[in-house]
């Protein structure tokens, strides 16, 4: 992920990037790697779009320890042409969205300790790879992230990175995406997380919403729990000819002036999945 006013690392390249030193990994950094793999591997397949296992298959992630990212680059370049680079932690806005821009994911190298096992503040390995690599084997998801890279470049410029990092955070973090009937996991900050698989699909507190690319986009998000709000797409391919054929300019004019929605606002053009108690987001703040 991006972040501003950032010092490059002593020792990492022009674009950030460090090697990823996979022979450093210790035995307990491999162990923890299985424990997480092995808790989502049985939890997912009911849960996720089957882009998602597809991916988990044709990249070969279901072997034991931390995945070597050269391998890994080399299985993804041979699906989709992307490849999987390692940063020594947050990289700055327009150096993510250049890398996104040339099928490049940043991945940071660490992986959780056992304290931090379901919660910590930065994205570690885990997070990176197992949650965001997979669907990167997916053509039209794969072509998605680089739409994505080179509308931040564009947003970057127009001063507006706040609004499309919205889109991003509702989709590529934290998307649901409609099975028939059925709704399923794509997002990559719920499919790395053992309560959020969980409550994003079952719980009625959060709400679940059609995705509107306007609505999303002036939507706040919160960064230190569950969400109260998850937006649906129909299809991969709905979600990149929307972005790509929508010039965002016009919209960044008009949100210019609008104001935010919170977190768990529905509104009465919204299409309703479900419209959510929001017991637990009330319980955790009265605890
Ligand atoms: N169409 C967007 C623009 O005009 C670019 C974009 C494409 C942004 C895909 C996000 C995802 O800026
Ligand atoms: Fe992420």
């Amino acid at each position: 992920m991006a972040g501003s006013d950032l010092i490059r690392p002593p020792g990492s390249a022009e674009d950030w990037t460090v090697p990823q030193d996979w022979a450093s990994y210790t035995p307990d950094e491999h162990a923890m790697w299985d424990t997480l793999f092995a808790r989502q591997a049985e939890m997912l397949p009911s849960r996720v779009v089957p882009a998602f296992m597809d991916g988990l298959d044709i990249l070969r992630m279901s072997r034991p320890g931390i995945p070597d990212f050269d391998e890994l680059s080399d299985r993804l370049m041979k699906a989709t042409g992307w490849q999987v680079v390692a940063v020594p932690g947050l990289v700055p806005d327009e150096v993510f969205f250049d890398h996104l821009a040339n099928r490049r994911f940043v991945a940071g190298r660490f992986i959780r300790t056992p304290e931090q096992i379901d919660y910590l503040q930065e994205p570690d390995i885990f997070h990176d790879v197992f949650g965001h690599v997979p669907l990167l084997a997916h053509p039209v998801f794969a072509d998605y992230m680089q739409a994505y890279g080179e509308g931040g470049l564009r947003a970057a410029k127009l001063g507006m990175i706040k609004q499309l990092a919205r889109l991003y955070w509702y989709t590529v973090e934290f998307g649901l995406i409609r099975d028939g009937d059925a709704l399923k996991l794509y997002g990559a900050g719920i499919v790395s997380s053992f309560g959020e698989s969980r409550f994003a699909l079952d719980d009625p507190s959060p709400n679940r919403i059609g995705f509107d690319l306007q609505r999303v986009m002036r939507t706040d998000y919160r960064i230190d729990d569950y969400q109260q709000t998850y937006f649906v797409i129909d299809s991969f391919e709905d979600l990149l000819r929307q972005t790509l054929e929508t010039d965002f300019a016009p919209i960044y004019a008009s949100l210019a002036d609008a104001t935010d929605l919170k977190t768990d606002d529905v509104l009465a053009d919204d299409v309703v999945f479900t419209h959510g108690t929001q017991a637990y987001a009330h319980s955790r703040l009265e605890s």
